[in-house]
């Protein structure tokens, strides 16, 4: 299991002075890191249709950028080229591994394992993300400048990248194997690959009041939600026909208001948004589905693993029903169940001690032959 080793402060340090404030590096937060999966692997990867991928390279000084799925990498030859993966923990057991060392921060707020493999010179130009990122250097070495936030001009470089102006580094290494840059969101950044290279970012995605609302939009929409219509009883006689007059405002926004002030109705919201994934997942249904009582068997001999990127959470408000969230869905199994569900969501891998009792209840164990018959959930061989 990988394991993440601070030398120069503690965790509580660094969530104090860089978790969304600065960068740093982190020397050797991997001892004798080695690559997770092989540029080889990689590449096939990013041959699969449902794999999203990119390719990012320069031709006559041009930026260029092209999205997979790709059939062969041969034209583009031996230096000045990068290959980007997303989402490589939902494809690989090994890679869905460097998430855990990362657990000091809730699974609601991490977006995926997103891989590079990048050629001599290679590199994706100088630009800025939206999320927090650690990037854990694998094979070879790479020349990683990270500028101050400010005012940064955004263009396109390519309609498939945004890159920023040219930037005075407030950081600028050289990483080795084993090594992590942690960048906040708004940080320019630029990496240059020295020779041969692999690097590992784990992205962390934060949600704009635009996204948020647009999700809640959503739900509400489907649920068929927040359908009271406003009143205006005893209305007073209006003078000013063409305005909207402070009091008729704050009707307005009471009537929006009652949603967000209604706990139960942005517990699911919140649930079922951010258990939903933005990338496939490598769903490997079972060709022989088994029973209940079969997966309550299997699992006195094997533990049972969530598939990787597989999002599922609880919310505090609803958590006491026995309701959690699982790419997507809501699932209510009632209060008896509550342990069950913190468990189901908290660990990755649940062994028979933990789901026991809970696998005498008819309809928990049967939602759980559901889950593993579609392949949210296996057994470890
Ligand atoms: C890369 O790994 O090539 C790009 C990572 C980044 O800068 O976000
Ligand atoms: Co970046």
């Amino acid at each position: 299991m990988l394991k993440l080793n601070l030398t120069d402060f503690s965790l509580e340090h660094f969530m104090a002075n860089y978790w969304q404030q600065k960068p740093v590096v982190i020397r050797q937060g991997f001892g004798n890191f080695e690559d997770l999966i092989s540029p080889n692997d990689l590449a096939g990867l990013a041959c699969e249709e449902e794999v999203e991928s990119r390719l990012v390279y320069k031709k006559d000084d041009q930026w260029q950028a092209e999205v997979g799925p790709f059939e062969s990498y041969e034209r583009f030859g031996k230096d000045g080229w990068t290959l980007v993966v997303q989402a490589v923990n939902h494809w690989s057991p090994e890679v869905a591994e460097l998430v855990k060392p990362f657990a000091f921060i809730p699974k609601w707020r991490l977006d995926d394992v997103m891989i590079s493999y990048a050629t001599p010179g290679g590199g994706v130009g100088p630009h800025i993300d939206l999320y927090d990122v650690f990037i854990c250097q694998g094979s070879g070495r790479r020349h990683w400048r990270v500028g101050d936030l400010g005012e940064h001009r955004q263009f396109a470089a390519h309609a498939a990248l945004l890159h920023t102006d040219p930037f005075e580094a407030i950081i600028d290494v050289e990483l080795l194997p084993g090594d992590i840059l942690y960048i906040p969101p708004g940080f320019p950044h630029e990496g240059v690959t020295l020779e041969e290279s692999m690097s590992f970012s784990v992205g962390f995605r934060a949600k704009s009041a635009s996204d948020l609302l647009s999700g809640l939009a959503d739900h509400v929409i489907d649920k068929e939600l927040g359908k009271t219509l406003l009143t205006d009883p005893k209305r007073p006689i209006h003078t000013h026909q063409g305005q909207i007059n402070s009091s008729d405002f704050t009707l307005i926004k009471a009537q929006l208001q009652s949603l967000l002030d209604d706990e139960l109705l942005v517990a699911d919201f919140a649930g079922s948004y951010f258990s939903k994934t933005k990338c496939a997942l490598d769903l490997q249904a079972l060709d022989e589905p088994l029973t209940a009582t079969e997966v309550a068997d299997a699992l006195q001999q094997q533990a049972l693993v969530r598939t990787g990127g597989l999002r599922c959470f609880y919310v505090d408000a609803t958590v006491a029903q026995g309701v959690c969230y699982v790419d997507g869905e809501r699932y209510a199994f009632g209060p008896a169940l509550q342990a069950a569900v913190i468990a189901l969501c908290d660990h990755d891998e649940l062994s028979h001690d933990q789901l026991h009792s809970a696998l005498q209840d008819a309809a928990f164990a049967k939602q759980v032959s559901e889950w593993v018959n579609a392949g949210f959930w296996y057994f470890q061989d």
